[in-house]
Formats: structure tokens, sequence, C-alpha cells
């Protein structure tokens, strides 16, 4: 019988018979006031500290003989050890552990069929618990405003830690259930069928066929084959025309088989491609001296490393609340980099959920260039998906596009397609992701809840604050003991601050606690130089898009929907953060909506005039050369924020003087900005932003209010 592997509550997940004390962060409270006491006045504080230095990372124990080790102080990387490509050698008593081919994990005991070990439980139809409970036409969007990068950015990030591949040649079973008479789209009586995984004979798990770790297998391969063929001699990665991924047999390839299952994935597989190449360049400039195999060992590990920080930083954080994860404690050999079933199969299938099927093309004022839909563009051919803008144009529109609301809902394009392919013409994705779970044996809701230390369900009630949906789900269940784990975790009452509810959150949190502590090659616990660590850590999803694309400004969170428009129309949704482009020509005027807050007013060209809003509005200034005119400037809240300076700048470079008319002439590296209407002493350190390294813009996160 399949082992679970041991949880700690709010802790880590260790393999069995391994345990391991976990102390859980201390909690930060705030100091109480009390009842009745008037709290003193605070005392005048002192000038706060100077910033401290950035840590020093901390060197992984080296294994000599298994670690390749790239070590050149002058380029940022002190000591940093390569991951090998297949994913072994990383924890050095277990050397397969987390590699490719190897198995995934329980949480939770495995739940088959009573008195055997691989006979599949029997459940309500899935084809029915999809009509009952999935179908959704049209789609919510999150109430939490976040942006279409949630599911781009997590199936690719899926891409990376798990595949769990089904059993292939003529002995491969399949599991199949019928079509229920009433149904509107597919023929009653036909099947959905889908071929059983593939497991590992020594203890009865799934297979994981590409390496858990975070270490962009996606991008570079989980074989040594694949990796070389994907890479030039002089180390770079290879590319095709206009700096976009290989192609072969008419499609675009990456590390993983599934890069162009869309093309909103493959322009992510795009971006990282091309971070990849943007660092070769900067490293060889720096040092022409070094191979092509030193410049691909390094620009791999830091891309590896921003990608890892924009993971923990910014995705996750979004996806789960802020403090969901906890700190990075460091690395702890005993932990376990393997991927739970409960999360491959079910829990971060919570994304299924959140495709919208709006599929767009815009330019860099937020012109639509295209605009078709998800499916459709699932079967375009190469020439069609890099057409109108292409790759940069499909990541700008994901950056303004809103997720769907996390919940049983999936987009119904995805419950109604049809596979030509073997082994069945019918495919429910959300169907699949239930029949898939009683495949690997997945234990329930409830048997899954007590595995994690929470408490069973008692009530469908207690599952969901939506008395329909409760309703619905006694009609196809009956008992809450019965609710599969993929179908009660989407129905569970969302988090505070997370678009995921209790059990899903958990085994994410679990997941990805472990993927950080366990995994000696995480970047924290590498040896980049201080100043190249707080690069990475200073990197955002938005940086790269800036730096990677022909993107000319980018909200600062590319994780909360933003809309990108042109001064010239007028403010589509305006509870949404803006970001109000202007056009190239000099002497232009770009002006926000009146009245709409949280807006970034950018000129593309010089001499421009930037007229704000409403409240908390971003003058961005691109570029040097500017001779420009700021009107609606609202010192309290309000940002002139100057990009692509070619040196970093502070507020005492800043020159303030009063102009004439009651305004203040700004001037900074060669830009003069008359600020209308404001004195030069309403204007404080806060009023300026500078972003010469990593120039992405400033909208305040978490103000995406949705609509
Ligand atoms: C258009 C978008 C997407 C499509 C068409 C799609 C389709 C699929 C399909 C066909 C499977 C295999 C089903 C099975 O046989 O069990 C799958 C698995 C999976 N998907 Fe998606 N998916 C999409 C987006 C996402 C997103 C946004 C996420 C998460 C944020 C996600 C997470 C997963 C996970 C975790 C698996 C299991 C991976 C494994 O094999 O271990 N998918 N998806």
């Amino acid at each position: 019988m399949p082992q679970p592997s041991s949880i700690k509550p709010n802790g880590l997940i260790v393999e069995p018979l391994q345990p391991i004390a976990i102390t859980p962060p201390p909690l930060i409270v705030e100091t109480a006031t009390v009842t009745g006491a008037k709290p003193a006045a605070r005392p005048p504080q002192p000038p706060a500290p100077p910033a401290p230095p950035p840590p020093i990372t901390t060197n992984p124990t080296l294994a000599a003989g298994i670690d390749n080790v790239i070590s050149d102080a002058a380029v940022g990387l002190g000591r940093v050890i390569s991951y090998s490509l297949d994913g072994t050698g990383n924890n050095l008593t277990r050397l397969n552990q987390g590699a490719a081919g190897t198995s995934q994990l329980r949480l939770a005991p495995a739940n088959f069929a009573p008195g055997t070990t691989n006979t599949p439980v029997t459940g309500p139809n899935a084809r029915v618990i999809s009509n009952t409970l999935m179908a959704n036409s049209p789609g919510t969007a999150d109430p939490g405003g976040r942006s279409a990068y949630m599911y781009a950015f997590g199936q690719f990030l899926d891409h990376d830690m798990s595949r769990t591949p089904s059993q292939t040649g003529a002995n491969a079973q399949t599991l199949s259930i019928t079509v229920p008479t009433n149904d509107a789209v597919f023929t009653p009586g036909s099947s959905i069928t889908i071929t059983r995984s593939l497991t590992d004979p020594t203890n009865g798990n799934a297979v994981n066929a590409v390496t858990s770790a975070l270490d962009l297998s996606q991008i570079y391969g989980s074989d040594a084959k694949t990796a070389a063929s994907l890479r030039n001699a002089d180390g770079t990665l290879v590319t095709t025309a206009g700096n976009n991924p290989p192609i072969v047999n008419g499609q675009f390839v990456g590390g993983d088989v599934r890069a162009s299952e869309n093309p909103d994935l493959t322009a992510i597989d795009a971006l990282f491609v091309r971070e990849h190449n943007y660092w070769v360049a900067k490293l060889h400039a720096q040092q022409p001296n070094l191979t092509g195999d030193q410049l691909y060992d390094m620009a791999r590990a830091i891309t590896t490393a921003e990608y890892q920080s924009i993971t923990y930083n910014e995705y996750l954080p979004t996806l789960l609340g802020k403090n969901a994860l906890g700190a990075y404690t460091g690395y702890n050999p005993k932990v376990s980099t393997q991927i739970f079933e409960e999360f491959s199969a079910a829990a971060f299938r919570f994304g299924h959920s959140i495709i919208s099927t709006n599929e767009g093309k815009i330019s860099n004022s937020g012109a639509v260039l295209e605009s078709t839909n998800l499916i459709t563009a699932m079967g375009e051919t190469t020439a069609q998906v890099t057409a109108n803008g292409g790759f940069d144009a499909l990541l700008r529109n994901l950056a303004q596009d809103f997720s769907n609301k996390e919940g049983v809902q999936i987009a119904s394009e995805l419950l109604n397609l049809f596979n030509p392919g073997a082994p069945g013409s019918n495919f429910d994705l959300g169907a699949v992701d239930v029949l898939r779970t009683r495949d690997l044996g997945i234990a329930t809701l409830n048997q899954t809840r007590v595995a994690l230390g929470f408490k069973a369900y008692t009530s469908f009630a207690q599952i969901t604050s939506d008395t329909t949906l409760a309703t619905k789900l006694q009609t196809v269940y009956g008992t809450v003991d019965k609710v599969d784990l993929f179908v009660g975790g989407l129905a569970e009452t969302p988090v505070a601050g997370s678009m995921v509810g209790q059990t899903f959150q958990r085994i994410i949190v679990n997941q990805f606690q472990n993927l950080r502590a366990g995994d000696r090659l995480f970047f924290e616990n590498q040896g980049f130089t201080p100043q190249m660590m707080q690069q990475i850590e200073h990197t955002t999803m938005s940086d790269l898009i800036l730096r990677d694309t022909d993107t000319k400004a980018m909200q600062s969170n590319a994780f909360i929907a933003t809309q990108r428009h042109s001064s010239d129309v007028v403010t589509p949704i305006a509870s949404m953060p803006q970001l109000v482009i202007g056009v190239d020509t000099n002497g232009a005027t770009i002006s926000a909506t009146a009245g709409v807050a949280n807006t970034l007013v950018a000129g593309a060209g010089i001499n421009q005039t930037l007229v704000g809003g409403g409240s908390s509005d971003v003058f961005t200034f691109l570029g040097t050369g500017h001779s420009d005119i700021v009107q609606g400037f609202q010192p309290k809240v309000d940002v002139l924020d100057f990009e692509n300076l070619a040196t970093q700048f502070s507020f005492a470079d800043v020159g303030l003087r009063a102009g004439t008319k009651g305004d203040t002439i700004v001037t900074l590296g060669g830009n003069t900005i008359d600020v209308l209407g404001v004195a030069p002493s309403a204007l404080h350190a806060s009023n300026f932003l500078f972003n010469a390294t990593n120039p992405a813009m400033m909208i305040s996160p978490g103000n995406g209010s949705g609509h």
C-alpha cells in the first residue's frame, strides 16, 4: 500500500520515517492599546536608519564530482551550482529525489476501491458532475482584480514541476465514463475516456516525467538530449524569427513537451528564452573570454533565480495571500522536493477554473490588434500566432485581462472539446480532472482534510457559503464524505486574500514550502554576489516584459489587471487601474480620464503634456531629453517616474525651482518637467521614482478592485 508522507501542522512535509520538528515562524502582532488609557503621543522619530545591506547569500554544500560549479564574482556569481538537467544530485543523500522519471508523493493515504491497491473508486458520473456543477457561461472576473497571468504563468509554472505520464503500449489501461442521456453537447451513451497513469511499481505512486524543482525545466528540458537540442554553441537558446522559440514540425517547442499547448503559455516560454539570451549577451559583453558553456550555465542560473523570485515574491502571494507561505528558513536536506499527487492531480488544477477564454493581442497603446477565443487560438499555426504583434502583443494583453473567479465553474469551451484522436472523441477538462483523481486513487476532500490536520466537513454548507452550490453538491454526491478532492477543493469558499479555499491553499502552500526548503540549489541558498542577489530579487514579471518585448510601459505588478489604452480612448472600466500610454509623436498631449484614480500616464515621445485623472496617478517619462508639462499633479498621492535613465538617480539629484506661474520646474538627467499648479515646497522624495536598472512602472499593487 503506498505510504503517505508525514505532515507537520503548518509546516513542511518530509518523507516517511524522517520526522523533523518545524518551528513555525513567530507571529508579528501589533502593539495593543490598553482600553480606557489614552495612547501616549508618539515621540518624534529619528530619521529612518539606512537600509540594511543586501543579505549575503550562503553557498550550498558542494558535492565534489557531482556539482557543476560556476564561479566568477566579477559577473555576480560568487559560487553558484548548476541544476543538473535531469534533477539528480540535488539532495546529496537521496540522489534521485525529485529527478525526472521518479515517483510522486502522497499527502493522504491512497483511496482505491476497498481491498484493492489500484482499482478506482466509483463515484458520481464525472460528466454529470461537470454538467451540474462546472458548466459556466459566461465566466465571472476574479473579484480580486488579478490578471490573466494567474493562469498563464500558473500553467507555465506547473509544467516545470509535474507531468504525470500515461501508460503506453498495447497493455495500456483506460478509464471511461458514459455521457448521460440528457447531455446537451456530446452524444448520450458515448464515452469520455482517459488512459490510466503510469505508476511506480515500488510504491504504487504516480510517476513524474519532469524534474520537480523550480529549475525552468520547461525552458531548458528535463534531460540532456532535449537541453542540447534547444541551445547553441555560444550559450544562447535557439530562437526563430522574431526572437521566438524554435519550431519543429510546425510547432513551437521548449523544454517541456506541452510548450505549445496554447499561445499564452508559449508566449511566457518565449519571454524566458529571451531573458536567457539577454543574460548571455550581457555576460558576454562583460567578459568576452567566457566560453559558450560558461555563458549558458551562468545565464541559466540567473534566469532561473529571477523566475524563482517572481514565483515566490509575486505569483504565490497574489494567489495564496500575502503571508500564506512564511519566510524562507534555509535549506533542509530532510525535506523532500517531490510533487504531491494531491497537488498535481487536484489542487494546482485550480488553474483550470480561472482560465478566461478571451484571447487578444494589443499594441503598446492598448489598441486591439487581434481578438479571438483561446480554444481557436490553440489550433493556430505558428505564423498565425506570431502575426499581429505576436507574443509581445499577447503578453501585454495578459496584463490587462482578468483571470476568472476561482470556483467549481470552468469555461464551457474547455468542458466541451472534441478530440478526434484516440482514445475517445469527447473531451471535458473538468470531467477528466475528476476521473484522473480516481485513476490515481486520490483521497476524497474529507480524507485529505483529515490528513492535513483539518476537520472533516459534516455538511455541504460548511464547504461553501453559496447555498445554491451547496444544494447542487448535495444533489450530485448525496453525502459529504463522497465529495471528490478536485470538486470539493474548488467549491470551498476562498480564504480571505487568497484565490483558493482552505484545503487547496494548504496543499499548494505545503508544496511550495517543500520545493523551497528541500532544494539545495534554491537561489537564496546559492552564492550569488550581494549585488546580483539584489538585482535578482528586484526583477519582476513586468521587468521581463519591458526588457524582452517591444512593450514601452508596464504596471509594476503584472499579476494585477491594469487597463492599457491611449488618452483618446475613454477609460473603459474606471474601477480598474489604468495605464494611459501616449503616442510617439513629440509634443502630444496624453490625458487620463478625469476623476479616474490609479492611473499611470506615460508618454512615448518628448516635449509632451501629461494630464492626470483622479488620485494616485503616476506620470512616467520614458528615456531622456524630455521637456514635458504635467497637469493635475496632486503632491500627496501622485508620483513622477523617471524611467530608463542611464544612471541611477536619487531625490538628492533632483533640481527643483519655482516657475513664474505658481509651478515647479523639475530638472533631472537631461529632462525638464514643468509641474503646473504645484510649488517646489510641496514636492518630496515620495513624489519621485527612479528606476534605472529595472524599469517597471509603479501602480500600487493590490489596488485592483475588479469590476
Ligand atoms: C488553456 C489552458 C489549459 C489547458 C487546455 C489545460 C489542459 C490540461 C490537460 C489536458 C491536462 C491533462 C489532464 C489529464 O489527463 O489528467 C492538464 C493537466 C494539468 N493542468 Fe492544465 N490546462 C490548462 C491550463 C492550466 C492552468 C492554468 C493550470 C494551473 C494554474 C493547470 C494545471 C494543470 C496541472 C497541475 C495538471 C496536471 C499535470 C501533471 O500531469 O502532473 N493547467 N491540463
